[in-house]
């Protein structure tokens, strides 16, 4: 294939060499001459591992060159990949000039050209980026989205310093985009590379490289925060760190990574409590795990936000205990989310078949007889009866079965699902918490 990438930084050069060395032709674009002539004389514009051989031996090849002419790149080739820059704005936005500035280059392009032309978006940009750029085409070239020319999404994960193996070996493709045909030609560019592909919505692409880098820059502050409090006990963090990694079934895995409700229950919140107070004991501030808490108590206040937008006051609860499959009602954000409607003046009817009042006992009991005092009043093992009862339903456990009842769904003012259960989601008056 023949393709040009735009901005010869860290990524652009790395794809250049490395498309190159791949069997493509490839032609490096930059605002920046000394770039340009750096690898019109087979060097690279970074310093990279590896990159300096790559660079060479594909110059020598033939099959890399660079211009300063957006024009002369796009009509020489069917497919241009966006690495230009996109440094933050003071107020901490993306700084989409180059992004957009590079749009109007392409599209003034595209009007000479006749044949389609496939544009990659490579920079991180932020969701929506994708729209805009395929609208500024637009503009400059006077020709349409997907008749003329496709933007696709493709963001890049490679790091510095390990640039060019991560681009042989990433986990996953991401390929956002609206066009079949744009989507493969892209797909084609990886098919060597041993990750699979996974084609997305255009913004599920523009997000995941924020979530990615986010949670990255998270598991390094974890990580920094528990060695704080390991050195202030004379503990080695690293050892705790290595056992820590060692779990790769309930922290180094997909486990607790489904976006919905807040935690509770007699552990995390207490045992989160108890090493924050040691780390206050020893002078310590450990500004990420004190917050963990007030972003689930936000979790909450949503829940109940929503649930207080709607008109009835007469409120369905499927799920009580804190997760599904127990009775233990110990701090679980159901029983403060019902505590709370009560005070508001709510109606309520529970649905729990794990929790049996005459069973209760120990500090589940006197945990309840303190926040929901009248629970056996509230609770009923009949799923209908509880269904009969609200125009609103919270679906809190996902192992509620609901199937014969969707008709009931269907009339309510409104189904609230924290868990994202698939049955009631194409229901007219179905919401989830954050989907
Ligand atoms: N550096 C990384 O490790 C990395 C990894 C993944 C993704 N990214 C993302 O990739 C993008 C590029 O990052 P980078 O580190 O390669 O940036 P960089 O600053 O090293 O390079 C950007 C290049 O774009 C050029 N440029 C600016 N406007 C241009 C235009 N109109 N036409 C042609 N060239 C133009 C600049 O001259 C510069 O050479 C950013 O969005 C970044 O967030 C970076």
């Amino acid at each position: 294939m023949r393709i040009s990438i735009f901005g010869l930084g860290y990524v652009g050069c790395v794809s250049l060499g490395c498309l190159a060395k791949n069997g493509h032709h490839v032609i490096g674009v930059d605002v920046n001459q000394q770039k340009v002539d750096l690898i019109n004389q087979g060097l690279p514009t970074i310093v990279e591992y590896e990159i300096d051989e790559i660079i060479a031996a594909e110059f020598k090849n033939g099959k890399i060159k660079a211009t300063t002419s957006a024009k002369e790149a796009i009509l020489d080739t069917s497919i241009s990949i966006i690495c230009v820059g996109t440094p933050s704005t003071p107020q901490g936005h993306l700084n989409l000039a180059y992004i957009y500035k590079t749009a109007e280059q392409i599209g003034i392009a595209i009007k000479e050209k006749d044949e389609f032309h496939t544009v990659v978006i490579r920079s991180t940009v932020m969701p929506g980026t994708n729209e805009k750029l395929g609208e500024i085409i637009e503009q400059y070239s006077g020709k349409k989205r997907n008749m003329a020319f496709s933007v696709v999404s493709n963001p890049e994960f490679l790091r510095e310093g390990t640039a060019v193996k991560d681009y042989y070996n990433p986990s996953i493709t991401v390929i956002g985009g609206d066009n079949e045909f744009a989507m493969e030609q892209v797909a084609e560019l990886y098919k060597d590379l041993p990750a699979p592909i996974e084609k997305v919505d255009i913004k599920v692409a523009e997000m995941i490289k924020y979530v990615n880098n986010s949670f990255h820059a998270l598991k390094i502050t974890f990580a920094n925060e528990v060695g704080n409090i390991a050195k202030s006990l004379g503990i080695d963090s690293h050892k705790v760190m290595e056992l820590f990694c060692k779990d790769t079934h309930l922290n180094i895995s997909p486990n607790y990574f489904k976006s919905g409700f807040a935690y509770g229950g007699s552990c995390l919140p207490k045992d989160l409590g108890g090493l924050i107070t040691i780390a206050k004991d020893n002078y310590l501030d450990i500004p990420m795990l004190s917050n963990i808490n007030d972003s689930n108590e936000y979790q909450k206040k949503l829940a109940f936000d929503l649930i207080t937008t709607k008109k009835s006051k007469k409120i369905t609860f499927l799920g009580l205990a804190f997760k599904e499959g127990t009775d233990d009602l110990r701090y679980s954000p159901f029983v403060d989310v019902a505590e709370k409607l009560l005070g508001k003046g709510y109606e309520l009817c529970i649905y729990d078949p794990n929790v049996h009042i005459s069973k209760l006992i120990g500090t589940n009991k006197s945990y309840i007889d303190e926040h929901l005092p009248h629970l056996s009043k509230l609770i009923t093992d009949d799923l209908e009866v509880a269904l009969q009862f609200g125009d609103i339903v919270l679906i809190n456990h996902r192992n509620v079965n609901l199937e014969k009842f969707i008709n009931y769904l269907g009339e309510k003012e409104a189904i609230i699902d924290l868990v994202r259960i698939k049955i009631a989601s194409n229901l007219a008056n179905y919401q989830g918490l954050c989907w």
